[in-house]
């Protein structure tokens, strides 16, 4: 058995903020990061248009209420107040520190940290390093873990989160090079898994993004809160699914359809091309599927519209938003200088997730706590985004929420010791459930099993939903977890397995898909993302909180959580 003070499970930016903490404050804890790939491919690395911040360097009418206003706004009046305070409060500050650790924003000409406009937010507050904001950070956050002495585990996947008598005592881990299981025991146990794009079939996500701590904390029997609420970012390539930033239409640039009309004029008139994602990408679905669509020959009636970058000119493309251009012009064959880009609603960001205080600490239930188990980032929900996130919040969120999680650690295992562990029973099941994933009899193919997972969840619970869609889709899917017992793994080795990992990610794929589709049919309204045609309108009276979801024996059990509002009151959401 590995003993460790602190094990965090997840090397993206929320994972590595929360270990910096921890050994900043507490230099003699033993802080270990597990990482199915290396923290620094960690999707996180592929955030690109920035992190929003009141520094005031373009616009000294900003303020944090202003950026809290915007937020809770955005989130359809579904976020909780207290978070979302702390996160425009400590925005700042956040920004600074990683400015401090030496993290390369791109600058004003005085040399201050330069801020650009970004979707749903009154002013211009996203700090940036070009379109590569996600890289840039991570990158200096891996290098002090590394001068912190932070353990790494890269490439070690996590099979289970060890849970008894509400207390987390650590993990089952298998170390993806050679098939080695080991159970690691800690005082504290935080996830930054991040979220599970490729859940669906078109995403921005990396193929990691699978949503493995989002199912380990289900089959713990904890719950998961809000995973209805699913953002699709309005500008995904066409057809690969990844992204063009939005910082793309924050620095000027219009969306158009094949009539070649700005068309988010009738959409939202106020804020264009910026208004929040959710409005955006049901604006972009509604002309694709009212004809307005472009097909790659020009003509009209395809499958998505198009990003005008033309008018910003060469300069301001190649410095502001190089990485886009490079995307447009390696995998879609446009030259975004002289050509517009293909583009179309792809899942981006999961507003859900595992529930959490203000602290980290993860909720069992409305009322009561997980002991020694924390979360923070997109696997966490502290529900600062509610029902749908601002672009540039994200970032944002690991970085403030990592931070206060990292600081709660160092304090809640200050003076703790080591719990208890059989260990030899943990590593038998672990064993055992692998032999029987290398035994099935079965033939079919995992990939053919997952896109048929993923083919199913866009299906029937895209952009638009409705109660006779969701329960064709939840059918499918129980006929697709039978066939989970077919698959057939071909390895049958220990050395890079991949099989095994993916028929492992396969399992999370399917259990957070039905957790989203439960949610989604129960909640009989449409708010930020969730958009129920057969319910067009928000309804606080009946559904003004946020639902939690528990996976118990295989089925999925809703309860409530209420939300909590400090400053805003609820009103109709117009741009
Ligand atoms: O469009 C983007 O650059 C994405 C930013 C975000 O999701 O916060």
């Amino acid at each position: 058995m590995l003993d460790h003070d602190v094990v965090i499970v997840g090397g993206g930016l929320a994972g590595c903020r929360a270990a910096l903490e921890i050994a900043r404050r507490s230099p003699q804890a033993n802080v270990a990061l597990i990482a199915k790939t290396h923290p620094i491919r960690s999707h996180s690395v592929a955030a690109q248009g920035g992190i929003a911040a009141t520094l005031k360097n373009v616009d000294d009418q900003d303020s944090w209420e202003a950026h809290a206003f915007d937020t809770v706004k955005g989130s359809d009046y579904l976020a909780d107040q207290d978070a979302v305070a702390i996160l425009t409060q400590e925005a700042p500050d956040v920004v600074i520190d990683l400015e401090h650790l030496g993290v390369l924003f791109s600058r004003l000409p005085d040399g201050r940290i330069a801020q650009r406009a970004f979707g749903g937010h009154s002013h211009n507050r996203t700090c940036y390093a070009a379109d590569k904001t996600g890289h840039a950070i991570l990158h200096e956050l891996y290098c002090n873990l590394i001068r912190y002495g932070v353990t790494l585990y890269d490439e070690w996947y996590v099979l289970r989160l060890i849970l008894e008598d509400n207390q987390a005592k650590g993990v089952v881990v298998y170390h993806i090079l050679d098939g080695t299981l080991e159970v690691i025991r800690a005082k504290a146990v935080m996830f930054a898994t991040g979220g599970y794009g490729r859940v669906f079939n078109t995403t921005s996500n990396d193929f990691a993004s699978t949503g493995d701590g989002l199912a380990m904390a289900a089959l713990a029997g904890l719950p998961l809160e809000d995973m209805e609420f699913v953002q699709f970012h309005p500008t995904g390539l066409y057809p690969a699914g990844v992204l063009i930033s939005e910082a793309v239409r924050g620095e000027g640039a219009y969306l158009v359809n094949v009539e070649g009309d700005r068309f988010m004029a009738n959409y939202a008139p106020s804020r264009m091309e910026l208004a929040p994602r959710d409005i955006t990408s049901r604006a972009i679905t509604t002309e694709i599927r009212q004809g307005r669509g472009v097909h790659l020959d020009g003509s009209a009636g395809g499958p998505f519209v198009h990003l005008d970058l033309r008018h910003m000119g060469r300069e301001k493309i190649m410095s502001r938003v190089p990485f886009c251009w490079e995307e447009s012009h390696r995998l879609a064959g446009v030259d975004a200088i002289y050509e517009p880009i293909p583009v179309r609603p792809t899942i981006h960001y999961s507003m859900g997730g595992i529930p959490v205080t203000v602290n980290g600490q993860v909720r069992r239930s409305a009322t009561a706590q997980v002991e020694s188990f924390f979360a923070a980032g997109e696997a966490a929900c502290v529900s600062v985004h509610g029902a749908n996130r601002l672009g540039s919040n994200s970032l944002l969120e690991c970085v403030v929420y990592g931070r206060r999680t990292g600081a709660a650690i160092a304090e809640y295992v200050a003076g703790r010791s080591l719990p208890e562990i059989n260990e030899k029973f943990y590593l038998e099941s672990a064993k055992q459930d692998i032999q029987t994933l290398l035994d099935q009899p079965g033939t079919l193919r995992i990939g053919a099993l997952r896109q048929q997972v993923q083919d199913c969840m866009t299906q029937y619970c895209g952009v638009y939903r409705s109660e006779a869609l969701i329960l064709e889709g939840l059918a499918q899917l129980q006929d697709l977890k039978e066939r989970y017992q077919t698959i057939r793994l071909d390895d049958k080795g220990t050395q890079w397995n991949t099989e095994i990992l993916e028929a492992l990610e396969l399992r999370s794929l399917m259990i957070v898909g039905e957790i989203i589709m439960t949610s989604a049919l129960n909640r009989k309204e449409s708010r930020g993302a969730h958009c129920r045609e057969d319910y067009p309108d928000r309804d606080d009276a009946a559904f003004l909180q946020h639902t939690l979801a528990y996976f118990t024996a295989g089925q999925v059990q809703l309860d409530h959580l209420p939300v909590t509002i400090t400053q805003f009151e609820p009103k109709e959401r117009k741009y």
